[in-house]
């Protein structure tokens, strides 16, 4: 037995060496972490558990007999995550680039397999050279067989993806269908079709970072949802956010201990400005109105004019989805109705409940927002609140003008509680270009047409322009002081706790993707 367990531990001590210490010189080198140093950082230390440890390919290829690597390039397993079980792989670069192949795509497919039916979340950290290119169709079997866990898995288990290195070709496909992905800046990029490819069929000259680094895809395109400066802020990243969100569909997000102490915050009084069109922070408000310090926010880089991300409401995980007025004025467009729309079925997804702040002067006017289909990306955030059935709360802050008042949580949609600031504007548009056409005749008419347009406006400002036509229809629920909304928000959650709405029977809708 003695010589079996020293050969068992020489097997250990082969498989921990991936690629061996050249190779592992050369990740350092690049800045980056090996899959075993991003594993042992990521999970509460000591908790890991490794399956499949000596799986190997069975390739015999381009000399792929001659090269063999306990482990195949992913190193996969369980362990925990703020005391909670998680799954996670993690792609060796050391070893074959990190490509995946039949064995790898195996070892992958069966954490995915044990995440969903123990119902636990997935992580994955990406860092790979694609399919490998000695094994041909089976390394595309493999991938595929991922996408269709990754599907199943949807809505299921929480799904985080990180990329620490290469992530090109059809192998984005993955990360792409899972709820968040972070990616680490100068030392990860996403791309379907590399440079060279680029310059070829479009003469485009542009590097990989160009292409799809960390800050292309969390500004530009919105891939991804968190850029890192390092690979060891994305794990600590990757931790918080775990903080926030349940195990899987059926429970619901942990909450942690809270005293009540400083409900009352008067410091909301002052944040609006008494000029409608002069912008502020719509983050002040959401940080007086969370757990101090608890507002967690996603996809910050990207569709700036619409605020996402998570925080606690009394030590309760909520999702915050809320109009930004400094930023394009908080218009919805077609990047903030995706993004926004994105953040909401993840919420409802797993249980996380909604609070929706709200200062919208509508959708965004234009030629390139109308020929980009702002009518079918406005309806996907309309659809996905219509069909959350999570405890839903709103407050309009100041404007909450023509369609965009129906599809930021509206009551008529089903929202359960809407609460309104006294300074709200509730109409179907601004008082000007109101007045502008209802009185167009009689502006026209007047010997002074100005004054008269300035007079009809505010006449239409004083009979709209306010909450209380709203909240004479039950619109709204209550008009409250701002430094109220803490409590309120406090006590609207708490009443809405057993909420148990379902939608009628059916195989699935049909989002206007
Ligand atoms: C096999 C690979 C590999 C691959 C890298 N390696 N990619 N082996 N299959 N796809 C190996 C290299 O041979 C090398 O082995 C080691 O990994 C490190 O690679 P380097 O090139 O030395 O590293 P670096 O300079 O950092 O460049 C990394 C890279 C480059 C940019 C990823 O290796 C590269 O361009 N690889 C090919 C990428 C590719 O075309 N993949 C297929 C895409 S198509 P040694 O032994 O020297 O350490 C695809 C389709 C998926 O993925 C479709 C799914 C639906």
């Amino acid at each position: 037995m003695k010589d079996k367990i020293k050969e068992l531990e020489n097997n250990i001590s082969a498989a921990m060496h991936g690629g061996g210490k050249k190779r592992t010189e050369a990740q350092h080198g690049k800045g980056k972490l090996t899959a075993r140093e991003r594993i042992h950082f990521l999970l509460d230390e000591g908790s890991f558990e490794e399956i499949g440890m000596f799986v190997t390919h069975r390739s015999a290829d381009f000399g792929l007999d001659k090269e063999k690597y306990p482990g195949d390039g992913v190193v996969t397993g369980y362990g925990t995550v703020n005391g909670r079980l998680t799954y996670v792989f993690a792609q060796d670069f050391t070893v074959f680039g990190g490509s995946l192949a039949e064995a790898h795509a195996g070892k992958i497919c069966r954490i995915m397999d044990l995440a969903m039916k123990n119902g636990a979340p997935l992580i994955g950290l990406n860092d790979s050279g694609g399919a490998r290119i000695q094994e041909g169709v089976v390394s595309l079997g493999g991938y595929a067989d991922i996408f269709y866990r990754n599907t199943t898995a949807s809505g299921l288990i929480p799904q985080i993806s990180a990329i620490m290195g290469p992530c090109a070709g059809g192998a984005v496909y993955s990360p792409a269908i899972t709820d968040f992905i972070f990616m680490v800046e100068n030392t990860s990029y996403m791309f379907v079709t590399g440079p060279s490819v680029v310059k070829t069929v479009t003469h485009e000259e542009v590097s990989s970072e160009e292409l799809g680094g960390a800050s292309v895809h969390s500004a530009k395109s919105g891939v991804a949802h968190f850029s890192c400066p390092n690979e060891i802020d994305c794990i600590r990243q990757i931790r918080k956010l775990m903080e926030y969100i349940p195990q899987n569909c059926d429970e619901d997000p942990y909450p942690v201990q809270y005293e009540y102490t400083d409900e009352k915050r008067t410091a909301l009084n002052n944040i609006v400005p008494d000029n409608p069109n002069q912008p502020y922070d719509i983050r002040d408000i959401i940080n007086l109105t969370a757990d101090r310090d608890s507002f967690f926010e996603t996809h910050k880089n990207f569709a700036e004019n619409i605020v996402v991300g998570f925080a606690r409401l009394a030590g309760r995980s909520i999702g915050i989805v809320a109009n930004q007025p400094a930023h394009l004025a908080g218009v919805l467009d077609i990047h903030s109705s995706v993004k926004a729309a994105r953040f909401v079925r993840f919420c409802d997804s797993f249980n996380i409940p909604l609070l929706v702040f709200e200062d919208v002067p509508g959708f965004l006017p234009g030629t390139d927002q109308e020929w980009n289909a702002i009518i079918s990306n406005g309806a996907k955030l309309l659809y996905a609140f219509c069909e959350a059935t999570v405890p839903r709360v709103t407050v309009i802050t100041r404007k909450a003008y023509g369609g965009a008042y129906d599809v930021m949580n509206s009551k008529h949609i089903g929202a359960d509680m809407n609460y309104a600031w006294p300074a709200a504007e509730i109409a179907v548009m601004g008082a000007k270009g109101a007045a502008e056409i209802i009185f167009k005749k009689e502006i026209a008419e007047s010997p002074d047409p100005q004054k008269s347009l300035k007079e009809k406006e505010n006449d239409y400002n004083e009979h709209f322009a306010n909450p209380y036509r709203a909240a004479e229809r039950g619109y709204i629920d209550e008009i409250i002081k701002p430094e109220d909304t803490r409590e309120k928000m406090i006590a609207a959650f708490r009443m809405l706790e057993n909420k148990a709405e379902k939608l009628p029977r059916k195989k699935h809708g049909n989002i206007p993707l």
